[in-house]
């Protein structure tokens, strides 16, 4: 028997191992049951007693030192994936965080929350009224004929006879009327609805409605709180006008305008060349609106006005299409 050459052929099986997969296959080749070695430790039966003792040790040194070595590379594969794995699940704790996105407020939003904080701090409380209405509210009470051209099919969404999707807030005027005695301090956000839709016109938008009824109130009043919210709203220079207008609930009415503050006066595309841009209707509450709510015309007076939301958004932050408000196009709304 040829230890030595038992011994080459060992060490030359062992360093073909590459892997721990290598390693187990020449495991067993070498000491497994039928392996090499085993086949040696059988014939050493066959050997002289004096042999059989020389050869026997030299085998068995042979085998711990094969033993050794499998172990040593198996400790050597085992590390190597340890250490691998440690390294892809390693988290580095001083890398920066992931700033999550956070929404904001819609810009119609931000724009009636300022509208509302204005007129609070001028004495208005808040009123609400049903986006749902009767056409009583949102037109005979407000002194709007039949015949008027706002009853007209073409701009009022009828959910049935007798009730619309209200037009205007003014129908929240005559329901505060009915249920409070003057004076009356209010001011009525909300959305409205009309059957029309292009550049400055979407079938929703909202509006916020103005009243004020007490003994002596007078159109200077009108004046006053509505130049304070424009110089609040729109800065401090900014020019108003009152222009004569019409609407039934009101007499006299004006409308208000404001000065371009695109151009600032000069004339441009969005105020038609006119250097004013037109941001309410406003007037003097109409006798007749008064007994029909059972307030008395010779007792109290009022004010009341009605502004766009949508309009004073777009003049404020300078946009030129309304429809630009609904797209939800995130890009749009993160500008706000
Ligand atoms: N309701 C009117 C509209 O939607 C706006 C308006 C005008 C409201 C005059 C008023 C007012 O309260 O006095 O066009």
């Amino acid at each position: 028997m040829d230890i030595n050459a038992l011994k080459g052929k060992i060490e030359q099986e062992i360093s073909s191992v590459k892997n721990i997969e290598d390693l187990e296959k020449v495991r067993t080749l070498l000491l497994g049951r039928k392996g090499i070695l085993s086949e040696y430790i059988d014939r050493i039966k066959t050997l002289d007693k004096e042999e059989r003792k020389i050869f026997g040790r030299e085998i068995n040194l042979l085998k711990q030192w094969t033993e050794e070595k499998l172990r040593e590379f198996k400790q050597f594969y085992e590390d190597e994936e340890k250490n691998r794995r440690e390294l892809v699940t390693w988290i580095d704790i001083s890398m920066p965080g992931k700033t999550p996105v956070t929404g904001k407020k819609h810009p119609i939003t931000q724009t009636l929350e300022e509208i509302i904080k204005i007129f609070s701090t001028l004495g208005f409380s808040v009123a609400e009224g049903p986006d749902i209405e009767s056409d009583y509210y949102n037109f005979e009470a407000l002194n709007i004929p039949h015949d008027h051209p706002a009853r007209d099919m073409q701009d009022t969404f009828y959910i049935k006879k007798g009730v619309v999707l209200r037009t205007h807030t003014s129908p929240v005027q005559i329901r505060v009327m009915e249920s409070q005695l003057p004076p009356v301090k209010i001011i009525a956000p909300g959305a409205v609805y009309r059957c029309d839709s292009d550049v400055s016109h979407t079938p929703m938008f909202h509006q916020v409605e103005g009243l004020m009824v007490d003994r002596h109130v007078r159109f200077s009043d009108l004046k006053g709180i509505l130049s304070i919210f424009i110089q609040e709203m729109f800065g401090s220079n900014t020019p108003l006008r009152f222009r004569p207008s019409y609407f039934p609930f009101t007499e006299p009415s004006a409308e208000v305008d404001i000065g371009c503050v695109i151009c600032g006066g000069r004339g441009c595309r969005v105020c038609k060349d006119t250097g004013w841009l037109e941001i309410l209707g406003s007037g003097m509450v109409h006798p007749q609106v008064f007994r029909i709510v059972g307030y008395d015309p010779e007792e109290v007076t009022g004010f009341a006005f009605g502004m766009g939301v949508e309009r004073v958004a777009m003049i404020k932050f300078g946009i030129d299409d309304i429809r630009q408000f609904y797209y939800n196009d995130i890009r749009f709304l993160s500008q706000f």
